[in-house]
Parts: C-alpha cells; structure tokens; sequence
C-alpha cells in the first residue's frame, strides 16, 4: 500500500506510522511522501530522518485557493497514493481531492466523534472544550474523510480516561499517547490488508 502522508505540525502521528512500518507491526506499506503546508513542521524533519521525500506546499505560495489545489492535488497524484493519511494537517482538503480519493481519505482527529469535532475544533481546543464539558472518558477516532468536516464514515475510535486535574496538555498528551498512536497505524494496517470496507456509510472491518 502506497501511503501518502500529510501534516502541519510535529508529526508524532507520522512517527507512530514510520516506526509501526518500520517495526513489521503495519505489514505490506510503504510511506511514499509527506507533504506539509508548514516548511517549519518538525514532521518534514521526521520524514528527512527516516529517508522519506519530504514536499512543502502551502496555500501562501498561490495567488488563489484555486492555484494552490490544482498544484496540491497534482503533488499528491505525482506521489501515486493507494491511501492518504491526514496526520494534524491544517488545510482544508479540495473538493476535487475528495472526490478523486474517496474512501482512500483518512483522518485522526483527537476526540470521539461526533463529540468535540466540526471546524474550530483542532489542537488543545479539542481538549479544552472536553475538560469545560467534564467528560469522563476522551480518545481519538480515525475516520474516512469526506466534504465535511470530521463528518465520514468511522474505522477506529479508542478511549481513554480523564483523570480530575487534567490539564488540556495533560489530557491532549494522553490522548496522543495512549489513542491515536495507536488506532492511526492500526487503522492503515487494516486497510493494507484489504479488511476495510464502506457500507452505508458506516465501516466494516472483515475478519
Ligand atoms: C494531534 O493532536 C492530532 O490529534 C491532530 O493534530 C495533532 C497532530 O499532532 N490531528 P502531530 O503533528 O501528529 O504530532
């Protein structure tokens, strides 16, 4: 499985993928790329260390949006992607990139959706906004990307407890540690071994 990955920021999500491949616990991928909107991301520098191509492309480089989806939707066809893989990528993804991968989208965002997901809802707000509710369990959900935001058809989700006297940093790290660097490169495991399928919107996972 060719797998693109995109990210804005430091990429400890791409790192739990790199070692998952890396360690034979995420059989039959290969990274193929990261593209990231922020030449600073640390996830580049993840992505440089482990010798996987590493593209900066942002919005900022196009006089319009449009500019910049037509060059971002040709980088990432460029790279032949069988999955790509949203890993705390900030930019909204272009319709046209929806369409042409669908259900070949996957996103890890860091609540239990449909809990504290929609726009607005990214980084430490996500726990913020969980800690100002008073939940008692968090976690995270990898799911298939579609118009919407954090709205397609869920594959993973893991809970974790929230602890009295978390902060968001607390919680937020929890959250990473214990959730999503785990179901992201179980989810992209599953899905190389063909074991994923879309019904209805809803996600089966085949024995
Ligand atoms: C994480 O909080 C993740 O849940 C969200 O964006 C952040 C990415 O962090 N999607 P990193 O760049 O993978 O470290």
């Amino acid at each position: 499985l060719n797998v693109v990955v995109l990210v804005s920021g430091g990429g400890t999500n791409l790192q739990a993928l790199i070692d998952a491949v890396d360690s034979g616990s995420v059989a039959n991928t290969k990274l193929a790329g990261v593209i990231s909107n922020n030449r600073n991301a640390y996830a580049l520098q993840r992505a440089a260390d482990n010798g996987i191509p590493g593209i900066c492309i942002s919005p900022k480089d196009f006089a319009t949006r449009d500019e910049f989806n037509v060059k971002f939707l040709d980088a990432v066809d460029t790279l032949s992607p069988d999955l790509i893989v949203l890993a705390g990528f900030l930019v909204v993804i272009p319709p046209a990139m929806i369409e042409k991968y669908r259900n070949r989208i996957i996103n890890i965002h860091p609540s239990l959706i449909p809990s504290f997901c929609g726009t607005g809802y990214y980084g430490l707000k996500v726990h913020e906004a969980a800690l100002k509710r008073g939940v008692k369990v968090a976690g995270a959900t990898v799911h298939f990307v579609d118009e919407g935001t954090d709205t397609g058809p869920i594959i993973l989700q893991k809970a974790v407890e929230v602890v009295q006297g978390d902060t968001p940093e607390v919680l937020q790290r929890r959250v990473m540690e214990q959730a999503e660097w785990k179901i992201l490169p179980q989810a992209v495991g599953l899905i190389a071994a063909g074991r994923v399928e879309v019904e209805d919107g809803r996600v089966f996972i085949r024995e």
